[in-house]
């Protein structure tokens, strides 16, 4: 009720925002502040937003529509807008006229694909540690969503302020976020002008709110005109993606994947049908799966595609084949490449990463199945993939200095195999594979030892579930590391070798004396695959709280050993939280 209150009241301004000008303007006049500049709105053209939206989003005289011309998003950013003027504010959309806005809005009031690259990991549902201007930005924006959240727009200074508004409306709790800490303090101790002189060569103490801080940071980094977006809507044309092409990937747990996407015309001219053929190159296992996608404001595909040879459910969680995934990839301007995630899962925990590339006439190197090769050895096999390798001689390939290639063992069109001698004396670090003028750059590193591994991620997140709630898995991995040319651990020179078996295990992550969370967040597996225990109170745990806490997932490696002579371990920070009760992030992409 009191929800309904607030938003009542706050509704005749946040609908008024660019039609109130007058108004504010007296109201300025008064205090003798200048007005602010009124920046140009993105006028709306298509006659079906127009219909749907101008009924409350009132049009002016040079098509501007209220808050939506003077806002840009991601087609999850508009997707999602629209769902709460469905869900809040009484809109009836038909599902196929929602998804023509969607469409339509993100190629008039869209980002540029500079602009969106930065925020991909949001709409790819990867887990990334996210940088801030400062902590006061942190905490206002992102105490609650990922900041990338706020970076997916861009907007004029006054929708930030609105945007601002409409937390304060709908969600009270954000309250504290935009107040602060800070604020809070200085109102205990008397206001600003009680405040003790600053010290000599303090930095000044910025007293606004975290809110007004976040606005102005917002509104200066992500601003509605950017000349990026002024380039790509001149630039911007049709997806002409119809073709062969080759994919190069790596789904954590299982290692690289490579193979084939057939895309082909689908319903319009930025909609597309594929078809896939994977191969998993630790053990040749392969999978096909078909699609259908949609790209948005010229490069933004998103997809979804099937399988009838899934694995079955246990393995399928375990990092195997899933009977359907989502397909979110940014495409290179050229048109030549796209990169992206593809992912499943109930927290779409798991995914591959994946580089497409077109398939052209000339011979392509897209990689080998090793990822490391170690100095000295020899007749070392190793299996190198591309496109349209011709007849090869070893005088074809390169590895670089210090590699021979002795012999080649077998090929085809796409792939060769073939035996390395390393010189013992070798240059550590990433090398080059090439095939006569084709690269695949640094595909490969050459090493002398191992000498020490991390575990990737290096803080992850699980949740409870199974019983109401899906659980939210967690596979980890052993990423091995040379000390690089400077002879010293963890320094920028040192080279990362790539995945190695490990041993794994769960260790206390003593915050709470004697609480054990070990025995009651879950069991890791032992592939690093951790699996959580269900939600709900547990009768067995004290206070019968819910399993959640947090661990150390730790990995051992016995394949190599530290100065002491012992197996190389390292470990990851691992919280398990409950499930995530409410899910507002549902993506975009062919239903
Ligand atoms: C029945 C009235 C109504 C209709 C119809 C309507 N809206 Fe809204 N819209 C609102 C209200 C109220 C707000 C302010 C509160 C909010 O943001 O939810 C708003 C705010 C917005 C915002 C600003 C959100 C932000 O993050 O700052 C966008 C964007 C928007 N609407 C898009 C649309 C689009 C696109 C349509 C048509 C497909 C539409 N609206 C139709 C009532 C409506
Ligand atoms: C108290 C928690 C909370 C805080 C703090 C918070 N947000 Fe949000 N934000 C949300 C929720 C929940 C939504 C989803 C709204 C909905 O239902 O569509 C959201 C949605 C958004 C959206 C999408 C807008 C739209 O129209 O759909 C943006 C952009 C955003 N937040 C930016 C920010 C910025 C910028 C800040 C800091 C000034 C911030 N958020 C702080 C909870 C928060």
């Amino acid at each position: 009720m009191r929800l309904l209150v607030t938003l009542f009241l706050a509704l005749p301004i946040l609908m008024q925002a660019q039609g109130g000008r007058g108004r504010g303007a007296a109201a300025r006049g008064a205090d003798q502040t200048p007005a602010p500049v009124v920046e140009d709105g993105i006028p709306v053209t298509d006659p079906l937003i127009i219909a749907k939206c101008s009924g409350c989003h009132k049009k002016d005289e040079k098509g501007n529509l209220t808050r939506i011309s003077w806002e840009r998003t991601t087609p999850e950013g508009w997707q999602e807008a629209i769902k709460r003027m469905v869900r809040l504010n009484g809109l009836e959309l038909k599902p196929d006229e929602a998804r023509s806005i969607v469409k339509s809005l993100s190629a008039t009031h869209g980002l540029a694909p500079e602009e969106a690259k930065p925020v991909m990991y949001f709409v790819e549902h990867r887990i990334q540690d996210e940088e801030f201007p400062n902590d006061t930005v942190r905490e206002a924006c992102a105490a609650c969503h990922p900041i990338a959240r706020a970076r997916s727009w861009h907007r004029s200074k006054e929708e930030w302020d609105l945007l601002v508004n409409m937390h304060r409306g709908y969600f009270i709790v954000s309250e504290q976020s935009f107040r602060g800490r800070g604020a809070m303090a200085a109102a205990a101790g008397g206001g600003r002008g009680a405040a003790a002189p600053p010290a000599p060569g303090t930095p000044p103490v910025d007293a606004r709110p975290p809110s007004d801080q976040a606005v102005e940071y917002l509104a200066r980094d992500y601003s509605l005109n950017t000349a990026a977006w002024a380039a790509w809507r001149a630039r911007m044309r049709a997806p002409k993606l119809s073709g062969r092409w080759l994919i190069s990937g790596y789904q954590a747990g299982r290692g690289k994947v490579i193979g084939e996407m057939a895309i082909e015309p689908g319903a319009s001219e930025d909609e597309f049908t594929t078809n896939v053929k994977l191969t998993y190159l630790k053990d040749g296992s392969t999978a096909t799966r078909s699609g259908k996608s949609v790209v948005f404001t010229g490069y933004s595909w998103r997809g979804r595609s099937t399988t009838k040879n899934a694995t079955e459910p246990s393995a399928q969680k375990a990092g195997g084949v899933p009977a359907e995934l989502r397909e979110t990839m940014w495409i290179a301007p050229d048109q030549n490449s796209m990169e992206g995630r593809w992912f499943w899962g109930g927290y779409e925990e798991f995914g591959y990463d994946v580089t497409l590339h077109r398939a052209n006439d000339g011979v392509t190197v897209m990689g080998t199945d090793l990822s490391m090769i170690k100095t000295g050895s020899s007749a070392q096999k190793i299996k190198i993939y591309g496109d349209n390798f011709p007849k090869l001689t070893t005088a074809d390939i390169d590895f670089g200095t210090g590699v021979t290639v002795k012999r080649i063992v077998e090929q085809t069109a796409q792939q060769a195999v073939v035996e390395l001698d390393v010189d013992a004396k070798a240059i550590v670090g990433k090398r080059d594979v090439s095939i006569r003028r084709a690269v695949a750059p640094n595909a490969i590193a050459v090493f002398d030892k191992i000498d020490y591994i991390k575990v990737s991620p290096d803080t992850a997140l699980a949740r409870l579930g199974g019983v109401k709630f899906p659980k939210g898995y967690q596979q980890f991995e052993a990423i091995a590391y040379n000390r690089g040319p400077d002879g010293k651990l963890n320094t920028p020179d040192d080279v990362e070798l790539g995945r190695v078996d490990a041993e794994w295990s769960l260790e206390e992550f003593y915050a709470v004396f004697g609480d054990d969370d070990k025995e009651f967040v879950g069991t890791m597996g032992p592939t690093g695959f951790f699996t959580p225990s269900a939600e709900g109170p547990n009768p067995k745990r004290k206070f019968s709280r819910n399993n959640y806490g947090d661990v150390w997932a730790v990995a051992t490696y016995k394949g190599a050993q530290d100065k002491e002579g012992k197996p190389l371990t390292a470990r990851s920070y691992l919280v398990v939280a409950i499930p995530l009760y409410v899910r507002w992030d549902e993506s975009e992409g062919p239903k």
